[in-house]
């Protein structure tokens, strides 16, 4: 009878737990069409895999009345389930109590399981739902914040750590999901600020709301601070499973291969005619991508955002990789500060987790401007620079067209460990296009010929015909090879393959000091 009380008891400890801050805040939460912090679980994990820590867990204040203010788990639900199968940890804050926030409690039973993660060596997925540090609880909760982010800091290139924001996320609180990887951000019902609208206009008196100051869409359009945007809970978390089946758990393993159906050796005719003739016309890079990788699945990070640049992730007979490219039909693929940034992230990225990175270059070079001087291209430009010469992943290149003066070396090239470099025919690699070109080294014969504009013409043409193709730079052995559009595909799974065992460091060193 005492075993069976005990039981009864436990189960309603349990049911309890389950219903975090009742009923009535559950409709509520359903209502703002949100999910509650157990139904994403549930959604994110494979079925029946979560296994729940510090369910009972309460916070200990006893100030404004929190004593009677208890609920257990305490506003987060944490613990580790399974993802394809692949252990994951994952935290999920409950808005449902007590909005959410953050207390001394909770951030233990986050900073519980990350240590979990970084130990056993499995990714931290955090579902953002909070309105930030739980004022009752004053600086025990600023506390708890720094705690969390000491945590992101030092799990950063150990574990992937993954944020999801499916609700409010202000002041302190977006910095933890700031430092961690990727940030997918929910449509209408999540926002990220560090003051909200209110301070704003008594400090500024500038009038912005809510969604505009930093909704999904401002996140993912204007700041770059999210990496996607999904129209509700139940996408955000199935891409979020998505996203995990081109990851590893950790820093000291391969990305998981997936059985491949497509032909390694399938070769694609309409690669060939995909890059026009007229270097000055705009083509789609996404019309080789899709062609090359695996079933044309392209998992894209940050497609809203510094459009003159393509990244994402991809498979390549099976094996996951990072794509890098330029993109020629948005700003004619050149690079300015918004797309060095983005692009340096995520090479990062890719090389802290052994993903290879595959770059597809055609670039006319950097912005020109002052708007991109004073905003500081020298120092955001060398970011990319940087991230490519210390990546030791392996790094195979495909230039499709344009690579002209520094980009050309940025942009994974050979001087800087690219692995297999190769050129399209319709590469064109020199310091710099052929009109600017001329318009420097024979400013004196354009002069000297007046209105005849024939003789400019010429000028360009000779320039062209001996510069801007890929056999000066195959001569120098700064391209490994010249190959036929159609092949790309096979051409660089035997690459990857070929390096699959590759073995490169750098320097020891506590850290490098990337430009940032
Ligand atoms: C304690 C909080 C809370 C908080 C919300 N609640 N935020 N309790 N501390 N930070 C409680 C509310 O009192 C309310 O409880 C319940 O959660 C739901 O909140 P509502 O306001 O009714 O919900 P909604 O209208 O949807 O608005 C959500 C919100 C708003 C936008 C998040 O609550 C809000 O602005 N909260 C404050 C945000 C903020 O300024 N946080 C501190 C940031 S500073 P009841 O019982 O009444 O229903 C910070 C510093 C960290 O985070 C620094 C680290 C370095």
């Amino acid at each position: 009878m005492a075993a069976q009380n005990a039981l009864e008891g436990l189960r309603k400890r349990h049911a309890e737990a389950q219903l975090g801050g009742g009923e009535d805040r559950i409709k509520k939460q359903h209502a703002a069409g949100k999910l509650t912090a157990r139904e994403r679980v549930d959604r994110l994990l494979d079925p029946g895999s979560f296994v729940e820590l510090d369910k009972f867990k309460t916070h200990r204040c006893t100030d404004f009345g929190m004593e009677s203010k208890k609920t257990p788990g305490d506003g987060v639900v944490t613990g580790y389930g399974k993802i394809d199968g692949r252990h994951v940890v994952v935290f999920s804050q409950d808005f449902t109590v007590l909005g959410g926030s953050l207390g001394e409690a909770f951030a233990e039973k986050v900073c519980k399981v990350m240590d979990f993660a970084t130990k056993q060596g499995y990714p931290v997925i955090g579902l953002n739902d909070s309105g930030g540090a739980r004022i009752q609880e004053g600086v025990a909760s600023l506390g708890g914040y720094a705690d969390i982010f000491l945590r992101n800091a030092l799990a950063s290139g150990v574990v992937p750590q993954i944020s999801a924001i499916m609700g409010p996320c202000a002041g302190g609180a977006v910095y933890s999901p700031a430092m961690t990887d990727f940030i997918f951000m929910v449509e209408n019902t999540s926002y990220m600020f560090i003051t909200g609208p209110d301070v704003i206009k008594t400090v500024t008196r500038e009038e912005v709301t809510m969604e505009d100051l930093g909704g999904a869409i401002t996140h993912n359009t204007r700041s770059g601070v999210a990496d996607r945007h999904f129209v509700n809970d139940e996408e955000c978390l199935a891409r979020i499973r998505e996203l995990m089946s081109y990851l590893p758990a950790n820093n000291t393993e391969d990305p998981p291969t997936l059985t491949c159906t497509d032909d390694p050796e399938r070769r694609d005719a309409t690669l060939n005619d995909i890059v026009p003739e007229n270097p000055n016309k705009p083509y789609d890079m996404f019309e080789i991508i899709n062609r090359v990788v695996d079933d044309g699945q392209f998992f894209e990070i940050q497609p809203d955002y510094a459009k003159n640049i393509v990244i994402g992730f991809a498979r390549l007979n099976g094996r996951s990789v990072g794509i890098v490219a330029n993109q020629p039909s948005v700003m004619a693929g050149c690079l300015d500060i918004n797309s060095s940034i983005k692009a340096a992230r995520f090479v990062r990225f890719c090389d802290c987790f052994n993903i290879p990175i595959v770059t597809f270059v055609d670039v006319p070079g950097f912005l020109p401007g002052t708007a991109q001087e004073y905003g500081g291209i020298i120092k955001h430009g060398a970011k990319l620079l940087y991230a490519y010469c210390e990546a030791t992943v392996p790094k195979v290149t495909v230039i499709t067209r344009k690579a002209y003066g520094g980009a050309y070396d940025v942009m994974s090239s050979k001087h800087i460990r690219g692995d297999i470099n190769l050129a399209y025919p319709s590469a064109e690699i020199a310091v710099m296009g052929p009109d600017g070109a001329v318009n420097i080294i024979f400013r004196k014969e354009i002069k000297e010929a007046g209105d005849d504009a024939s003789k400019r013409t010429e000028l360009v043409d000779n320039y062209r015909e001996a510069f801007a193709n890929p056999y000066k730079a195959a001569e120098l052995g700064y391209i490994d090879d010249i190959i036929v559009p159609e092949d790309t595909r096979p051409q660089l799974i035997n690459a990857l393959e070929m390096l699959k065992t590759k073995r490169d460091t750098n320097p020891p060193k506590k850290h490098g000091n990337i430009p940032l």
